[in-house]
């Protein structure tokens, strides 16, 4: 594959999925806020594994910020240090202001952060609704014997929970399949219920793993659609893992490139699209 062509491919996406058509990003001036994530000399390592090698970044309020990388580059391990999952040997990371050697997952989620996972963590055999219910769980005051009881309180309070649910499922227009299992529905739908449950607990920061991963043209545009309306309706913040440098370059206000567990560059669409390094580690040259 020539220099060229690689260069074409992380304009257009290159493969089945280059084809999916979305409106650009709002400028990043109209509506990108302060920062509201940092991280900072981020390293972590398994055993002699280096996952991530002294990463920094940040994320601004309402940003649509990808993070992009060959496989294994450290995509998901650096979101799982976001949400608490993995906890680093060194670095820091910066939330809202307060600043943690590392965050704890009780502690992202309650404090907004939510994520999707890059394989599917659903319950299989319950219905949509369910499932996105599930995603209420921090929000709910009443303790679990009374919501379980359906009464008093916790009756009210499953009622509103119910109906916010309610509300998701028309705003990712899956109405059609709320009552049925999500492991009968084809992969594309889990992805977007799985969306739903993520946006049920309300998250001021949306860690996205690979959601587009598996999809035809057609559900990806959908998806494309659902972030940018998150983004843009909600005022959702995101951080987005995909391999489809045609949506990668479409929606979002900054990339930040991993390869072998290292920042290889940080910008704009067009700043990383041109960046000599960046189009080596997609050609797969070999590294000093
Ligand atoms: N829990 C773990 N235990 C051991 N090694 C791990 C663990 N999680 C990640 N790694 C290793 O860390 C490196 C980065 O993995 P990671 O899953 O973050 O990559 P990625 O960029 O998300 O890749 P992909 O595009 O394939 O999803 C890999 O070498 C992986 O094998
Ligand atoms: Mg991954």
């Amino acid at each position: 594959m020539s220099e060229q062509s690689v260069t074409d491919e992380m304009t257009t996406g290159g493969g089945a999925a280059s084809d999916a058509t979305v409106q650009p990003a709002n400028t990043p001036q109209s509506r990108v806020g302060e920062t509201l994530l940092e991280v900072k000399n981020i390293s972590l390592s398994f055993g002699g594994v280096k996952a991530l090698t002294n990463i920094s970044f940040d994320i601004k309020a309402h940003e649509i910020r990808a993070i992009i990388g060959p496989n294994g580059a450290g995509k998901s391990s650096m979101l799982n240090v976001i949400n608490g999952f993995y906890h680093p040997q060194e670095g820091e990371i910066t939330y809202k202001g307060v600043t943690r050697k590392k965050m704890r997952p009780h502690q992202a989620a309650k404090q907004g952060i939510a994520r999707t996972f890059q394989n599917i963590a659903l319950f299989k055999g319950m219905s949509t609704l369910d499932n996105i219910m599930t995603g209420r769980v921090l929000k709910m005051k009443q303790p679990w014997l009374m919501q379980a009881l359906y009464w008093g309180p916790g009756q009210k309070e499953e009622i509103e929970h119910r109906e916010f649910c309610e509300r998701i499922i028309d705003f990712l227009e899956i109405q059609h399949i709320r009552k049925i299992p999500v492991g009968k529905l084809p992969y594309g739908l889990q992805k977007r219920v799985e969306l739903g449950r993520a946006l049920a607990a309300e998250p001021e920061l949306l860690l996205l793993d690979e959601p587009m991963a598996g999809m035809n043209v057609e559900e990806k545009e959908d998806m494309c659609r659902f972030i940018l309306d998150v983004n843009d309706e909600f005022g959702t913040t995101m951080a987005l893992i995909e391999h489809d440098m045609g949506v990668v370059m479409d929606i979002s206000d900054r990339v930040v490139v991993l390869d072998y567990g290292c920042k290889l560059a940080d910008g704009t669409p067009d700043e990383v699209r041109s960046d000599q390094a960046v189009i080596d580690a997609y050609l797969g040259v070999a590294h000093d």
